[in-house]
Order: C-alpha cells, then structure tokens, then sequence
C-alpha cells in the first residue's frame, strides 16, 4: 500500500519526481484519482463551474467547499487532499482566513488549503501556517479576481508583470507554503519561478518545466459534456460521449422489455408465489369476504 502523502513529502519532492495532481470533488472522482496515483487531490472552487453551474467560481461558499472536501476525504485517499478557499473566505481579516482553513481541516478532513493571489495576501498566509496548517499557493491566472483581470486572460506576459509575479512566488515561499500553482503564465515565466525557488510548482497552462501539473478531472476524462477546453487541457477520454451512449442503451432496452432481465430481478420462493398468487385473486378476496361476515 503506498505512504500517504503529505505537505512535507510533496515539499521534499522539489526537483524530483514530477507531482501529479487533479481536482476532484465527490467520493468516485476521489477514488479514481486515487487509484490512477495522483499526489494529490484538490477539491478545487472550480466546483462551481464545473459540476454545479455556476459562470464561475465566486458564488462558491466555504460551507459548499466543505461538503465537497468531506466527501472526497471520507475515500480516505493516499493522495494529500487540498481544499481550495473560496472567494472572500480570507479576504477580509486574518481571523476569518484561520477560521475558515480550519474548517477545511476539522469538518472537511483536508490536510492543506489553497489561496489564491501574492503578496496582497500574506498577512492571511502567516496566519494560516502559524495555525499549524499547510498553505498551497496560487499565481498567475487566478480565477478568483476574473473581474480585476477583465477575464480569463494569460498573466505575466509583459517582463515587469513577469517580474513582480516572480517576486510574489519568493514572497510565498519566504512565508512557508509548501508548493505554488501556476496558472495560465508563459512557460519562461514558469521556468525561472521554478528555478528561483525552493518550494515546488504545479503548473496548468504554465509549460512543462514545472514540478508537477494539474488539470480538471471532468476536462482530462470528458466527462463535462459540452464545456468550453482551454488550450493548456489535454483530454484523455470521452466520458460524457461514452455514458451517452450507455444511457440510450439502456432507454432503449426499458422501451423493449429487454430491461430489466431475469439477471435483474429478485424472485419469491414458488411455494410463498403460489399462496400470493391465491390470496390476491379476486375470487379468494370474495370467499375470505363472505368467511368473515357469517
Ligand atoms: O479550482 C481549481 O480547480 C483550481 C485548479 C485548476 C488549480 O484552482
């Protein structure tokens, strides 16, 4: 059975191993990333987008990452699960960032959170490390600010917005989170992050040179029907088209009685058959009738 992973074992894998990490956020993705060998499951805010409908991530609230972070938890998963905080849940005050990771930890049974943004965000990071709790950071494209950065756009592609992306990567670090997502950045950008610091970086849409990569369960199996892929999504199955087909199998076998078959079905005893069969029969209903009333 493989070693459970944790904050300090993903850290100890800087410039090693590639880490191999996929959102999930109910207990059968959990499994299959789980059984595939992910590092680590995040139970992204993306959760928003991609399995309840939202436009995008900021309706998303700490009490719906919750119940998605336990769900994956109670799988009990080797990979190190992360629960992603989601908008406005450590924007406000150093307080509400504790008490709200801590929640991720004691009702969702993550082992780490996730926050978005660089320096801005510090003082909430200390506050969350010194609370004991491992903080996975989050540059470039963070969906989080879709409306600071006028849409999805790739960031860092200007030398001084590369600049001070890589200057807030050394702040991260410096502070103690134990591996940085990189979103949506040039590969040079995400190179030379890398390179400069000691932390390990998980790139999506970030080049190859990163420590490791993550994409969206339902983008690299197909199973999101219909959605929008951006360019950095490889896509390794089609499993929307396949339950498709599935599915009209199925409506197909109900409209022929060919479902449910004998293979589907549970059965009497004869003898238990036979004595239902006689008591329902309209003509031992009007015996058992005429019994009782003389
Ligand atoms: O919410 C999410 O799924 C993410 C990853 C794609 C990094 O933040």
């Amino acid at each position: 059975m493989a070693t459970k992973v944790t904050a300090p074992s993903v850290l100890a894998r800087k410039g090693g191993e590639k880490l191999k990490m996929v959102t999930a956020y109910d207990a059968p993705t959990a499994r299959i990333a789980d059984r595939a060998g992910a590092d680590i499951i995040l139970v992204g805010d993306s959760v928003g987008n991609v399995v309840l409908g939202f436009d995008d991530t900021l309706s998303v609230t700490v009490d719906m990452m919750i119940h998605h972070t336990a769900a994956v938890t109670r799988t009990k998963p080797n990979a190190l699960v992360i629960g992603d905080m989601p908008w406005l849940s450590y924007h406000s005050s150093t307080d509400d960032a504790v008490l709200n990771a801590g929640r991720f930890v004691q009702e969702g049974g993550a082992g780490a959170v996730k926050l978005e943004g660089g320096r801005k965000r510090l003082d909430m990071i200390h506050a969350v490390l010194d609370a004991e709790i491992p903080v996975m950071g989050h540059l470039g494209l963070t969906p989080q600010s879709v409306h600071a950065m006028g849409g999805y756009r790739v960031q860092g592609k200007e030398a001084h917005a590369a600049y001070e992306l890589i200057s807030d990567a050394h702040a991260l670090t410096d502070a103690g989170v134990f591996v940085i997502v990189l979103e949506g950045v040039p590969d040079v950008v995400a190179e030379i992050v890398t390179n400069e610091i000691s932390a390990p970086t998980i790139g999506i849409g970030a080049g190859v040179n990163c420590d490791g990569q993550v994409l969206v369960f339902h983008d690299v199996t197909g199973l999101g029907a219909g959605e929008y892929l951006p360019k950095f999504v490889k896509q390794y199955a089609h499993l929307a088209d396949d339950a498709v087909v599935a599915l009209k199998e199925f409506f197909a076998d109900v409209q022929s009685g060919v479902f449910p078959s004998d293979a589907e079905t549970y059965h009497m005893r004869a003898e238990s058959e036979q004595m239902l069969r006689k008591l329902s029969s309209p003509s031992d209903h009007l015996m058992a009738d005429e019994a009782m009333e003389s």
